[in-house]
C-alpha cells in the first residue's frame, strides 16, 4: 500500500496512475485529512506527498501532520510536496524570482538507490518543473543527489530515514524517466514487490459500490461508450439487479449502435435495460441550432428530462451511476477551485443528480481511458465494445456542423461507417485513439457520369492521443485515403468531396464543434 498526500496538485491522479502501472495499490487522501489514526488504518509502506499551488510560507499553508513523519517508513515530496517536508523538518523555502515552468534537465551529484540506472556517466535527464517557490536551504539530515542549473536542489535525500524530494514532477510524461525514478523509490527504496492487479481494483471497486449503495437503488445511464458501459458492468457484478440501466437513445448514435447496446446487455448480460427512442424529440427541439455549445445544451437538457421521467417511472432509485474518468473531472472543474476554462461543455458530469437530489456513484473516477478498457476486459466484455473509438455524448449533433436534420445524420452515418470499415480492414483501428467523419454544411461542384453535382463535403478525422487531452493526426497513406474517399462518394447519395483533416490538438480540438 502505498498513500498519496494530496495538495492539489492538478496531476496528483497521474502519480496513483504510475503506481498501478508498477503493480502497487495506492489511494490518494487529502492533506487534511491525513492523521495518525490514518496511518496506522491505512498502514502505509510508503508515502507520496503530491505537488499543489501552494506557498508553505502562506498563513494557512496546507500542512502534512507531523505522524507522516514519524511514521519510519519512506517519503517521497514532489515540489510542493518537497517543500513542505523541508518546512516541517527545518529547512527553508523561499518564493521565486526566477519561477519555472516546463523543461529543464538534471545531472547526479552523487550514486544513490533512488537514481539507480539513471544520470550514469554525466548523463543528463529531462524533468518537468512547474513551481513558483524553491528550497533555499536543506533539513538536517538532507544531501543534494541531483541537480539542474536553475535548481541546486532538484533532487533531495535523506538516505537514513528514506526520505526523497523532487522540485519536479516525476509522474508526467515530459519527465522522460520519471517513471523509472518513481520505481526507484517504489521498488528500490521502499521495496514494494508490484504485484497488484487490474483483478485486484474490481474486487475493491465491488467492495466499495456495496459499502456505498447498501440494499439502495441505482440507475445507470448508458450511452454505447466504453465508460458507461464499463460501469455497469462492474456495478451490475456488485449488486446485481438493485441496478437499472437506462439508455437514451437521442437518434445521433452510430449506425447499428442502439441495437449493439441493447442487445449486449439484455441479452449478453442479462441486465435490466430500458431502452427509450427519444430521436424525434431530440431532432425536433435541435432543428434549426447551429451554436454548438446551444446543440450540446440543448441535448444536455432534454436528456436530463427523459432520463429524470424514465427514473421517475422505475421508481425510487437512490443513485445514479455516471461513467465519469479521471480526465472528465480535471477538464470540467478546477481541483483548486480558482477559475479554469471551459474549452467545451461536456454534458455527462454534473446536473442531474442536483435536480433530482440522487448521489453519485462514479467507480471509474481514478482511471484514465486505457485503464477502463483493461478493467472492461477483465470484467468480461467483448473486445469489439472495449477496444471501441471514444463517442461523444451529444453524438453527431457535434459532426454536423450548422443545423442538425434527420437526413444529415443518416448520411453521415453511412459516410462514418464505410470509414471506420476501412479503418478495421487495413488493421489500423487500435492504432488510431479516435476516428470519424464530419459532414460540412458546405455544398461543391463535383461531375459524375458527365453530370455536374452539387453536394456535400465530408471531412475524416483520425487522432492518435493518450487521454485526449492533447491529440496529433493520424498519418495515412494516401493511398488508403483514396480508398475511403472514392467509396464514400460512390456510395454514399449527397457526398461528392472527401478531405481530411491534419490539425493536432492543440491548437485544434478533437471533435469540431
Ligand atoms: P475535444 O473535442 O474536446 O474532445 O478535443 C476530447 C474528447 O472528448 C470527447 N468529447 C465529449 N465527450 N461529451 C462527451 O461525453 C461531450 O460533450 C464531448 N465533447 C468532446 C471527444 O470525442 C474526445 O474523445
Amino acid at each position: 500500500h502505498v498513500l498519496i498526500v494530496d495538495f492539489g496538485s492538478q496531476v496528483t491522479q497521474l502519480i496513483a496512475r504510475r503506481l498501478r502501472e508498477l503493480g502497487v495499490y495506492c489511494e490518494i487522501h487529502p492533506f487534511n485529512k491525513v492523521d495518525r489514526d490514518l496511518l496506522q488504518a491505512f498502514n502505509p509502506k510508503a508515502v507520496i506527498l503530491s505537488g499543489g499551488p501552494a506557498s508553505v510560507y502562506w498563513d494557512d499553508a496546507p500542512m502534512a501532520d507531523q505522524a507522516v513523519f514519524d511514521f519510519g517508513v519512506p517519503v517521497l515530496g514532489i515540489c510542493y510536496g518537497q517543500q513542505v517536508m523541508m518546512h516541517q523538518l527545518g529547512g527553508r523555502v523561499e518564493g521565486g524570482t526566477s519561477r519555472e515552468f516546463g523543461r529543464a534537465f538534471i545531472e547526479k551529484v552523487v550514486d544513490d538507490p533512488f537514481l539507480s540506472g539513471l544520470l550514469e556517466n554525466g548523463e543528463h535527464e529531462q524533468v518537468w518543473m512547474s513551481h513558483g517557490d524553491h528550497v533555499a536551504e536543506m533539513a538536517p539530515g538532507f544531501g543534494v543527489i541531483a541537480k539542474s542549473p536553475g535548481a541546486p536542489y532538484a533532487i533531495i535525500a535523506d538516505p537514513e530515514r528514506r526520505f526523497y524530494g523532487t522540485q519536479f514532477h516525476p509522474e508526467v510524461v515530459h519527465t522522460t524517466n520519471g517513471r523509472q525514478l518513481l520505481r526507484n523509490f517504489i521498488h528500490g527504496v521502499a521495496g514494494l514487490k508490484g504485484d497488484w492487479t487490474m483483478a485486484a481494483y474490481r474486487a475493491e471497486a465491488i467492495d466499495k459500490i456495496r459499502a456505498q449503495v447498501g440494499d439502495g437503488k441505482v440507475i445507470c445511464g448508458l450511452s454505447g461508450g466504453v465508460d458507461s458501459s464499463v460501469a455497469a458492468v462492474l456495478i451490475h457484478e456488485a449488486i446485481g439487479d438493485q441496478l437499472t440501466c437506462v439508455y437514451v437513445d437521442h437518434g445521433l448514435m452510430r449506425l447499428n449502435e442502439s441495437e449493439e447496446v441493447v442487445g449486449l446487455f439484455r441479452d449478453h448480460y442479462n441486465i435490466p435495460l430500458v431502452h427509450v427512442d427519444a430521436s424525434d424529440l431530440f431532432l425536433g427541439e435541435l432543428a434549426g441550432v447551429s451554436d454548438p455549445e446551444q446543440k450540446r445544451k440543448t441535448i444536455g437538457r432534454l436528456f436530463i428530462d427523459v432520463f429524470e421521467a424514465e427514473a421517475k417511472k422505475i421508481g425510487g432509485a437512490d443513485y445514479l451511476a455516471q461513467g465519469t474518468l479521471y480526465p472528465d473531472v480535471i477538464e470540467s472543474v478546477s481541483p483548486t477551485g480558482g477559475p479554469s476554462h471551459t474549452i467545451k461543455s461536456h454534458h455527462n458530469v454534473g446536473g442531474l443528480p442536483e435536480r433530482m437530489n440522487m448521489k453519485l456513484v462514479e467507480p471509474l473516477r481514478d482511471l484514465f481511458k486505457d485503464e477502463v478498457r483493461v478493467l472492461g476486459r477483465e470484467l468480461g466484455l467483448p473486445e469489439a465494445f472495449v477496444g471501441r473509438h471514444p463517442f461523444p455524448g451529444p453524438g453527431l449533433a457535434i459532426r454536423i456542423p450548422g443545423e442538425i436534420t434527420r437526413e444529415k445524420a443518416d448520411t453521415l452515418r453511412k459516410a462514418d461507417a464505410i470509414y471506420i470499415e476501412e479503418i478495421k480492414a487495413a488493421g489500423l483501428y487500435d492504432e488510431i485513439w479516435q476516428a470519424f467523419s464530419v459532414l460540412l454544411p458546405v455544398n461543391t461542384v463535383g461531375v459524375m457520369g458527365d453530370v455536374r453535382t452539387y453536394e456535400a463535403v465530408l471531412a475524416l478525422r483520425a487522432v492518435t492521443s493518450t487521454d485526449g487531452m492533447t491529440a496529433d493526426y493520424y498519418p495515412y497513406d494516401h493511398a488508403f485515403l483514396g480508398r475511403v474517399a472514392t467509396r464514400i462518394i460512390n456510395e454514399v447519395k449527397g457526398v461528392n468531396r472527401v478531405v481530411y483533416d491534419v490539425t493536432s490538438k492543440p491548437p485544434g480540438t478533437i471533435e469540431w464543434e
